[in-house]
């Protein structure tokens, strides 16, 4: 890769130290030299989230998902990509609705579990310990033990080749109490939320900034 007039260079650590692991403030001694990969998808880190999916008269169930994202505030919507041999596709499919439950650090080992066993095999309910919740207005129960449940209505799958995704309206919204102040605010960044990058899960750390704190006045 060519670097453009006037961009800084910057110089290389030159003592064989590994970049593994390193931390923020040794950025300024890295090279930032380019290698080349074939187009693949690293776009990280995303939300791993435990989506839950039931067909009238069978069992609940749950699939965890990284390909999800937000895709319009108004109305509320978002994206779901699901490969069509997943047990919960024809489900969702079929039925047209989904919840996106949000993972915290206390459901982390279940959605692995939600993404490497099938709902054909296993009760992943049950297996889990984790308790189905029902409303009037929804097909698919959400996951009562999740602090963040997204009810969803299909709008609209649109197959891509390895996957479809699935377009969906955001019909409803519960959120945990425990999470709640005594003014009613709900503390989302309170309930341990955790992120997929790179085949690994974390846990959100530290609070590096908020929204527009870069143009804020001091
Ligand atoms: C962290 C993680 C993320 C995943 N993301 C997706 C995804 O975005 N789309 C998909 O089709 N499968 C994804 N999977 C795989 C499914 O969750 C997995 O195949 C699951 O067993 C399917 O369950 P089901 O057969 O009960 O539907 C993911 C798995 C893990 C562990």
């Amino acid at each position: 890769m060519q670097e453009r007039k006037g961009s800084r260079r910057r110089r290389k650590t030159g003592n064989g130290e590994s970049t593994k692991g390193l931390r923020r403030e040794k950025e300024t001694t890295l090279s930032h030299e380019k290698e080349s990969w074939k187009p693949g998808n690293l776009l990280y880190p995303l939300p791993a989230v435990m989506v839950s999916c039931q067909r009238p008269g069978e069992k609940p169930n749950i699939i965890t998902l990284a390909w999800a994202g937000t895709i319009c505030s108004s109305p509320a919507m978002v994206s779901i990509s699901i490969r069509p041999e997943r047990h919960s596709y024809g489900i969702i499919k079929e039925t047209g609705e989904f919840v996106i439950n949000l993972v915290n650090r206390e459901l982390t080992y279940a959605t692995d579990y939600c993404g490497v066993k099938s709902g054909r095999d296993v009760d992943k309910f049950k297996e889990m310990n984790l308790t189905p919740l029902y409303s009037d207005t929804a097909a698919a129960p959400s996951i009562k033990e999740s602090p963040v449940n997204i009810f969803c209505r299909v709008t609209q799958v649109i197959p891509l080749g390895s996957h479809d995704v699935f377009l969906a309206e955001v019909t409803g919204i519960t959120v945990d109490k425990d999470y709640m102040d005594e003014k009613g605010k709900f503390h989302l960044n309170s309930t341990g939320l955790v992120a997929y990058s790179h085949g690994e899960y974390f846990q959100l750390g530290e609070k590096l900034g908020k929204f527009g704190y870069s143009v804020q006045k001091k």
